[in-house]
């Protein structure tokens, strides 16, 4: 699909359907419409076929008195909208035109539909919500489901042309950030394991010379002493590996991502019950969006310095895995007690936490990671939790999350939960029993990042669509973290 730009009126453009966001008011009539097409607009809302309801579609073929084949009456609901209200109605407009013949489409823009949110906005992110309609993901099956007309978008809109391009420009990026991320996590556990998932890096490093990939392979993990990696990492056959890709687009102290890539999550010897485990293949979201997001950064060639980690490992029961009950030594050298081989994520992770603050000097970490059963609990699958040892840094993750409307919300990392990790046998436990789970997990990182700017995104509700039609990766929070760079970048 080609995104671009017209500062044409709707009434002179030609195009296979034009798309007229309208209340039940039409108070976003367009000015410069033709009295034919108002007249035919007002006739159809006067009738009842359209009311002007959120979401609402009515397609008119050969509408009167426009160059356009079609014209397709969307309802916008009570104005302003909120930004993703106005990113669900972009989605919809383009569900309803997937199955019509159309090529060529257009949206016409209003400066003041979106609540608090300008043109340049509206095209960032209404490009974005496009692409994110368009997404399909069809590499296994044995014939492709078929595809459909659209080639090219226009927004309609008045203003600096360049200005508005590179809005495009930016939200096509940020597009290709997130289908990278649906697609890592789409891609079925058998395919997409850890030695697949460097692959990926290099792959990404030849794409984009920028970039510098390099790769700690299980057993140089072990010489290292990154003792709880290891021991998610041993029950597998596949090899764990700690992927590193490091971006230097400006001098001084690197940002990092840290992404918890556990390609399939069995629970290991303390094994998850069967239903939906087939789930547990987008235990790797973390990593997927980091990877996203290292590809929107490169596409967009932000002037930061940006080291994306990736814990990359499988959580499998066999022979060497890990038992309840085992003991091990951290990179930090804490020890901690397993008392569950299912909270796997935190073990991975805490080791890569401690190896990128010791080997990279960042400014600033945030680890993503599809965390616990708790967050889904706390937050359903609308809003990632936010945990930061640091005010400003929650402020900014949590608006970069408002801003694109991959929303977060924060949580407490108070030293009181710490205790619900004691262990009588070593430094700590890696579960904290059965209350405020999420937030247990995350006081667990805490211990490993005690002396950097950190926070931790729970985004175990977020990361994937679990039932029916549109179960799949959902892409997130690669909109949040990139407009969180962008926003660092300036
Ligand atoms: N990957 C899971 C968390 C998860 C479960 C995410 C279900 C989304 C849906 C994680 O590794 C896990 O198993 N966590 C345990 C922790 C518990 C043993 C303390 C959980 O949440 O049950
Ligand atoms: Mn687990
Ligand atoms: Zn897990």
């Amino acid at each position: 699909m080609e995104y671009a730009v017209s500062g044409k009126n709707a009434s002179a453009l030609k195009t296979d359907c034009l798309i007229l966001p309208l209340d039940d008011k039409a108070s976003l009539l367009p000015a410069d419409l033709p009295a034919e097409t108002v007249s035919q607009i007002r006739q159809l809302i006067k009738d009842g076929d359209f009311n002007g309801k959120r979401g609402q579609t009515l397609l008119i073929h050969h509408p009167a008195g426009l160059p356009a084949r079609r014209l397709l009456m969307l309802g916008s609901g009570d104005l302003p909208l909120s930004s993703s209200a106005f990113l669900k109605l972009v989605g919809g407009a383009i569900q309803a035109l997937k199955a019509t013949g159309s090529r060529s489409i257009a949206w016409q823009l209003h400066a003041d539909m979106v609540r608090d949110q300008d043109l340049i906005w509206q095209l960032r992110e209404g490009t974005r919500a496009a692409a994110d309609a368009l997404y399909q993901f069809d590499e296994c099956r044995s014939k492709p489901s078929p595809a459909n007309a659209l080639r090219s978008m226009t927004f309609i809109g008045a203003g600096s042309k360049a200005a508005l391009q590179q809005a495009v420009r930016e939200g096509e990026a940020i597009a290709a950030g997130v289908t990278l991320c649906r697609d890592l996590g789409n891609r079925p556990p058998n395919l997409c394991y850890p030695a697949y998932l460097t692959e990926q890096a290099r792959a990404l490093a030849k794409q984009y010379p920028q970039l510098k990939v390099s790769v700690i392979s299980e057993q140089q993990a072990e010489k290292l002493g990154m003792g709880a990696f290891c021991a998610v990492a041993r029950g597998s056959e596949r090899e764990g590996q700690i992927i590193v890709m490091q971006y230097k687009g400006a001098k001084g102290a690197p940002v990092a991502l840290v992404g918890k890539g556990i390609t399939f999550d069995t629970g290991g010897i303390s094994l998850k019950p069967g239903a939906a485990m087939d789930e547990m293949k987008y235990d790797m979201g973390g990593a997927a969006s980091v990877f996203g997001t290292v590809k929107t950064v490169c596409e967009l060639g932000l002037p930061i310095h940006l080291v994306a980690v990736v814990a990359a490992a499988e959580n499998m029961p066999d022979g060497r895995a890990s038992r309840p009950g085992d003991i091990v030594t951290t990179l930090s050298g804490q020890t901690v007690e397993i008392l569950n081989t299912d909270a796997e994520g935190r073990l991975v992770l805490c080791d890569a936490l401690t190896w990128v603050q010791q080997k990279h000097k960042p400014h600033t970490v945030i680890d993503i990671a599809t965390l616990t059963g708790a967050c889904v609990v706390a937050l359903g699958s609308h809003a990632q939790a936010v945990f930061a040892n640091d005010h400003e840094l929650a402020k900014a993750l949590l608006d970069a999350g408002d801003e694109t409307a991959d929303r977060g919300w924060p949580m407490p990392l108070w030293d009181d939960y710490q205790e619900q990790l004691d262990s009588p046998f070593a430094d700590m436990a890696n579960i904290g029993g059965p209350k405020a789970g999420s937030v247990t997990a995350a006081c667990f990182l805490s211990r490993f990042t005690k002396e950097v700017k950190w926070a931790h995104l729970d985004i175990a509700g977020t990361a994937w669509v679990s039932a029916g039609k549109l179960k799949g990766a959902t892409g997130r929070p690669v909109p949040l973290l990139t407009r969180y760079l962008m926003n660092l970048a300036g």
